[in-house]
């Protein structure tokens, strides 16, 4: 018998069988069974994920204005930098001149180039296991040098970042980081025990004690609930689809719970559930504290007030009802909701408006969640091991 995350120090093959049984999504630890689950060729999933990512068109501004998810790009974006900012700020605030080295792991075309930019570090790492992504976020970072007067200093690397070591590949091996952030890519590695193991060894071996590791990725409980729904383990809408490779009543294997995802014009390739409860109890094995994690709907609340003028400026909501000569990207049955406010809303004039998100897209939006580790200091044992302080004692 497993539980929730409590095996993660069983063997590979083990933890590769192991099946989480869920009677409902709820958040609780519950017993579960061990079903032996298929194993999928890992390789192939590798080629496939950088296949797809490398075939992926750059889209520019017009394309992406008249995209179906816009609004939604620019809502991920946001979250984004808000997490750039909040963490770097956090960094800044104990040591005000600290230079700021960070790795951007799974950095894809680099869509986080300018936020580093703006958060004003040092140097970053791109890494990614799509080789012409990689090479696209290296062109748009020369751009960004050629655009602004003083552009941190940033190396590239192409590499399966949950099977190679990434150290070996970094210009200096005594290379450290402030902070480590992987945005919707983590999920990739959660494939085997093996891989997310490389994936975290990567992320953590040469973060600083303090420094902060932060990511994006689907919400498990979220999609196996969403899932377990829907009669053949598929849903979605107008923009996307998420089918699950296995069967949601028997619960959710602890590594390569595969789903094929779609999602218009971004993504169209398979990816694994993340259990989060064991994902913390692995990271921990790292030296990593959990200090903040809020799906996306939680992180909106939490943020939307102190990031109010970002949200506005990047375009993070449509208006509602659609201006003179404009139209709204999505169906009537998209805004009912934005509809059923607006008419209950008193003392409206004809150029009122509301900001809102098309409910095709907000679905989307809320299967992810957001989180921060915080990475403990260490000492060693006499073996050779890291033995890492808690956060009270490291204070
Ligand atoms: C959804 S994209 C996100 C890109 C970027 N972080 C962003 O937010 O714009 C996911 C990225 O993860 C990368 N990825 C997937 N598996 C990977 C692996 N094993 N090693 C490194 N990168 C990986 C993909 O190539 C892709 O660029």
């Amino acid at each position: 018998m497993a539980s929730t995350g409590e095996n993660i120090n069983a063997n590979e093959d083990e933890l590769n069988s192991t099946v989480l049984k869920r009677k409902s999504p709820e958040r609780d630890t519950e017993e579960s069974d061990n079903i032996p689950s298929k194993m999928p060729k890992s390789d192939e999933h590798a080629s496939i994920v950088a296949a797809h990512y490398n075939n992926l068109e750059e889209k520019g501004m017009k394309e992406r204005f008249n995209s179906p998810i816009f609004y939604l790009r620019n809502f991920n974006n946001w979250v984004k930098s808000v997490l750039i900012q909040e963490y770097t700020d956090k960094l800044r605030e104990k040591d005000y001149g600290r230079k700021l080295q960070v790795l951007d792991i799974c950095c894809g075309k680099g869509g986080d180039l300018s936020k580093w930019q703006k958060a004003r570090v040092d140097r970053v790492v791109f890494a990614d296991i799509a080789e012409v992504s990689v090479e696209q976020c290296k062109a748009r970072y020369e751009d960004l040098q050629r655009r602004c007067n003083r552009v941190y200093a940033a190396e590239f690397i192409a590499a399966d970042c949950s099977k190679e070591t990434l150290r070996d590949k970094y210009s200096d091996a005594s290379m450290h980081f402030d902070v480590v952030s992987c945005q919707f890519g983590l999920h990739y590695s959660f494939e085997s025990y093996a891989q997310a193991r490389r994936m975290l060894t990567n992320v953590t071996e040469c973060l600083r004690p303090d420094g902060y590791f932060f990511g994006t990725i689907p919400d498990a409980y979220e999609v196996v609930s969403r899932a377990q729904k829907a009669p053949d383990g598929k849903f979605g809408n107008r923009i996307f689809n998420i089918s699950l490779l296995f069967d949601p009543k028997e619960g959710f294997p602890l590594f390569g719970a595969k789903y094929d995802f779609h999602l218009e014009g971004v993504v169209d390739c398979p990816e694994f559930l993340v259990n989060f409860e064991l994902f913390v109890k692995l990271a921990a094995e790292f030296g990593l504290e959990l200090v903040y994690k809020a799906r996306f709907a939680d992180f909106y609340k939490d943020h939307s007030k102190n990031y109010k003028q970002l949200l506005n400026r990047i375009m993070c909501f449509e208006s509602y009802p659609a201006p003179p000569g404009k139209e709204l990207i999505g169906e009537d049955s998209d805004y009912e909701h934005a509809k059923k406010f607006f008419e209950q809303a008193e003392k409206k004039n004809e150029n009122d408006r509301i900001g809102t998100m098309s409910k095709s897209e907000w679905e989307v939006a809320t299967i992810y969640m957001a989180f921060a580790f915080k990475k403990l200091k260490n000492t060693w044992d006499s073996k050779g091991k890291p033995v890492y302080e808690t956060a009270k004692e490291s204070k």
